[in-house]
């Protein structure tokens, strides 16, 4: 708790000017968004950065700057989809196999 006190009185000081801006970019997800998003992985997407703070800024209403730093971040904990260099062609088998039903002694 002190600790948390102390990043956001420094963070406070160092830019007074802009709320949005003291704050570390982890601090605006965990406040604005972890409500809904629990993780900040998995939704950039691979999208640009450009595209992404479009986004940010349309959907929540932030501003540029808080979504540019918002979509950096983004970005930058998106892990690479585990996936992104299979094969396009290969079908994600959602449903457990089914084993042919046994089709003799009609
Ligand atoms: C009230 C719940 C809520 C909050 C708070 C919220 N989001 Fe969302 N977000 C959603 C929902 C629901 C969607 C999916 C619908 C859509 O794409 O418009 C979404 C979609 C997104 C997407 C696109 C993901 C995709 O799959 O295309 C991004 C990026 C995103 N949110 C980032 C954020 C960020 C950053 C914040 C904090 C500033 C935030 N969200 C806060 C509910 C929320």
């Amino acid at each position: 708790m002190i600790l948390v006190g102390a990043a956001a009185l420094t963070a406070t000081i160092a830019s007074a000017q802009n709320l949005d801006a003291g704050k570390s970019t982890e601090k605006l997800f965990a406040d604005g968004c972890a409500t809904c998003h629990r993780s900040p992985r998995g939704l950039a997407k691979g999208r640009f950065s450009l595209t992404l703070s479009w986004f940010l800024k349309d959907h929540y209403a932030t501003s540029s700057d808080t979504a540019k730093a918002l979509a950096a971040y983004l970005e930058s904990v998106d892990a690479p989809p585990p996936r992104a260099a299979a094969k396009p062609g290969a079908k994600p088998s959602r449903s457990a196999p089914r084993p042919p039903k046994p089709a003799q002694g009609n």
